[in-house]
């Protein structure tokens, strides 16, 4: 995929030569019922913009809606081709995020079109603060510039060339410039989760993920080692050999270091990734329905590699280790079985660790998350966050709208939080509690990988809780987000590339 370059100009709009010049809208009307008049309104204070956009305005077609697009060729006055203007639905709801949606329409309207390069112009609005509003066009666009169509024979290249942000003269242009460069880098790093996310299981085994990861490592300056199964079972990672041991392919232990100039001291943040890069469900083997989409169930693995790779350009004043668990879940005569009791790695040297019984071999996401979120406190994390599409469960909760966040501790859910405003990604926290880990008791051994139908992101949550134990941190269940199954105006239809952006913010707040 050719690279989105991106750049700021300050010139009059009138006057930019360009193949698309795009305009943001807002919906003005305040009346309800059957007198509502259609009242949009031009993000613009551009008096040639709102004068070739006059008719149009007026006319009722266009009502500024959330996305509707409206474009109109040759416009009078201005040195553009075309102008397009984006909707950003109701004035009094408008909010960065919606700028951002905005910015990937423009860019996916002017894809099938054969448009490679377009201009689009900062929002002029009391409620929308330019730094922002810039960094998340720029992130928006390149969101919207993916397709997942990598293997097609006959696939044509419709990736935009160039995206010029236009801001008004009276923005601070330091900070419009540097909000362009990181949304550049955020929206290019999204994109690397979700090509990593497309890749089909074959072509994506633990090795090559891990390999991917290395040469990301390499490229951007972090530290790296990939392990394999001689390094799992060293440092007795029960839980995670149980998962690959039914599988051809080797697991892959990846372990990604940041660490800033002359930061020696102060936290160390720990990112944990559940890399299954094709689950089958194992002996406890899924339907055949919908079973090809388990080659994303290295989502939340992706998630963390693109964060990382985030991190070690943006160069936040905190160390950061990233733990990626990869592995196949596959049936064989070498497979794990329901009943087993796997022995996990222990926090230290001399201390036992905990036993899992197998009660379903497709509850395999915990099992591989137990031993990288103890590999990581072993490291020496001292807040975790973890990203995994681990439940359906969380599905059947939140839809697949929201993904399900959860946190032993309120001062890092509250940094979470705060790091949602800024990403514009959607999670809600879910309860955990004793009675919830009552639940997962077993019999014979310490805990049971499943506690039935009832509550099951919020067992599985708990699950994870005995590995994290005190060690403050934050559980994102995105099974249900990191898939689009429809295409929307703004993203196309396959991997999201979610959780990226707030792992990003979260990491950065330290
Ligand atoms: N990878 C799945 C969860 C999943 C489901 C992700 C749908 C994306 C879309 C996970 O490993 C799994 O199989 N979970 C089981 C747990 C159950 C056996 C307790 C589930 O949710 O059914
Ligand atoms: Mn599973
Ligand atoms: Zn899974």
């Amino acid at each position: 995929m050719s690279l989105m370059r991106t750049e700021v100009s300050f010139a009059p709009l009138a006057g930019i030569a360009t193949e698309l010049l795009v305009v943001l809208a807002v919906d003005t009307q305040t009346e309800k019922g059957t007198n509502a008049k259609p009242a949009p309104a031009i993000l613009t204070s551009d008096a040639a913009i709102r004068s070739a956009a006059g008719s149009i305005l007026s006319s009722g077609e266009f009502k500024a809606g959330a996305n509707e697009t409206v474009l109109i060729h040759g416009p009078a006055g201005l040195a553009a081709k075309r102008l397009l203007i984006v909707g950003l639905g109701r004035q009094t709801k408008v909010t960065t995020h919606k700028v951002r949606n905005a910015a990937g329409t423009a860019v996916r309207y002017a894809k099938p079109r054969g448009i490679r390069q377009l201009v689009l112009a900062l929002p002029d609005s009391d409620s929308l603060a330019y730094a922002a509003a810039a960094r998340a066009s720029v992130e928006g666009a390149f969101v919207g510039d993916f397709d997942p169509d990598t293997y097609r024979s006959d696939r044509k290249d419709q990736s935009i060339q160039s995206f010029t942000l236009a801001a008004p003269a009276n923005a601070d242009r330091a900070a419009v410039e540097s909000a362009v460069a990181e949304g550049s880098i955020i929206g290019e790093c999204q994109n690397f989760t979700r090509s990593l996310v497309n890749e089909p299981g074959n072509k994506l085994t633990p090795t090559i993920l891990g390999r991917r990861a290395a040469e990301m490592a390499q490229q951007v300056g972090l530290q790296s080692e990939v392990h394999s199964t001689d390094r799992l079972h060293e440092l007795k990672m029960g839980a995670f050999w149980a998962v690959s041991q039914g599988s051809a392919e080797p697991p892959a232990l990846i372990v990604l270091r940041y660490t800033p100039e002359g930061v020696t001291d102060g936290p160390i943040v720990g990112l944990v990734g559940k890399g299954i890069t094709f689950d089958t469900g194992g002996i406890s083997i899924k339907p055949a329905d919908n079973m090809e989409k388990m080659k994303y169930d290295m989502a939340g693995g992706a998630a963390m590699l693109g964060a990382m790779r985030a991190i070690a350009l943006l160069k936040p004043r905190v160390r950061v280790i990233a733990i990626v668990c990869a592995a196949e879940n596959m049936p064989s005569g070498t497979a794990q079985k329901p009943g087993d009791v796997q022995t996990a790695m222990p926090i230290a040297p001399d201390k036992p660790g905990k036993t899992i019984e197998v009660i379903n071999t497709d509850a395999e996401g915990r099992m591989v998350l137990a031993d990288g979120l103890t590999y990581a406190r072993q490291l020496g994390a001292t807040h975790l966050i973890d990203a995994a599409t681990l439940t359906g469960a969380i599905s059947v909760a939140l839809g697949k709208i929201t993904g399900g966040s959860f946190s032993n501790d309120d001062a890092a859910y509250s940094k979470f939080e705060q790091a949602l405003e800024i990403s514009g990604e959607k999670f809600w926290r879910l309860p955990l509690g004793e009675e919830y880990a009552e639940l997962i008791k077993s019999d014979i051994g310490d805990i049971k990988n499943t506690g039935g139908r009832f509550g099951g992101a919020i067992t599985a949550a708990e699950f994870l809780h005995h590995f994290a134990e005190d060690t403050p941190w934050v559980h994102l269940d995105i099974a249900g987000i990191a898939w689009v199954e429809d295409s929307r105006p703004f993203i196309a239809k396959g991997p999201s590339g979610i959780a990226v952006r707030s792992i990003l913010e979260w990491v950065r707040s330290f």
